[in-house]
């Protein structure tokens, strides 16, 4: 190698060294800010999702009589199953499995939810007749204003077990 050769490299040596040095250092500021904004945003308090402060939670799934007793009526915009038990109760339950979320198709020949994903199965209360399951499907709020049927999806009710008290009944004709 030449002198010449020698005083160039020694020359670009130093001005590389520096960019590489500017570049790790512009990609360290990079990474810092990103972490921040991760802290700030897990920090912040949670807005309430719009869905359940809004009207729109309120689904009206119809008149009373539209529901013959013992069926199962799926509702795709609310994400729910109206129940309608054989003494004339409601109860809205959730389409999602309480083992690991999957989605629960009713079976009507053999009036039964099962789970495809590990077998499953509730009966039309959402109550669990094979696990792994450990609860209950979860339900919605039913409430039934001038023979309507409404359906609050901005809440959703997790249970341990089925109870009379969570159907909701129509005001008996006089
Ligand atoms: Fe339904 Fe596992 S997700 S049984």
């Amino acid at each position: 190698m030449s002198k010449q050769d020698k005083a160039k490299t020694t020359s670009v040596e130093p001005s590389r060294r520096s960019f590489l040095t500017k570049l790790w250092i512009g990609l360290g500021f990079v990474a810092l800010i990103e972490i921040a904004g991760i802290v700030i945003a897990f920090l912040r308090p949670r807005r309430p999702r719009l869905r359940e402060v809004n009207s729109e939670a309120i689904i009206t799934a119809g008149p009373v009589d539209s529901f013959t007793p013992g069926s199962v009526t799926a509702f795709v915009r609310g994400r729910f199953y109206l129940s309608r038990l054989e003494e004339g109760g409601f109860l809205a339950l959730s389409r999602k499995c309480t083992h690991l979320g999957c989605t629960v198709p009713w079976i009507e020949k053999d009036k039964k939810f099962e789970c495809p994903c590990h077998a499953s199965a509730f009966d039309i209360t959402g109550d669990v007749i094979n696990p792994p399951a450990p609860r209950p499907l979860d339900i919605y709020q039913v409430f039934i204003e001038n023979n309507i049927v409404k359906v609050n999806t901005g809440k959703l009710i997790k249970r341990s077990e089925f109870r009379a008290e969570q159907v909701a009944y129509p005001k008996k004709k006089i």
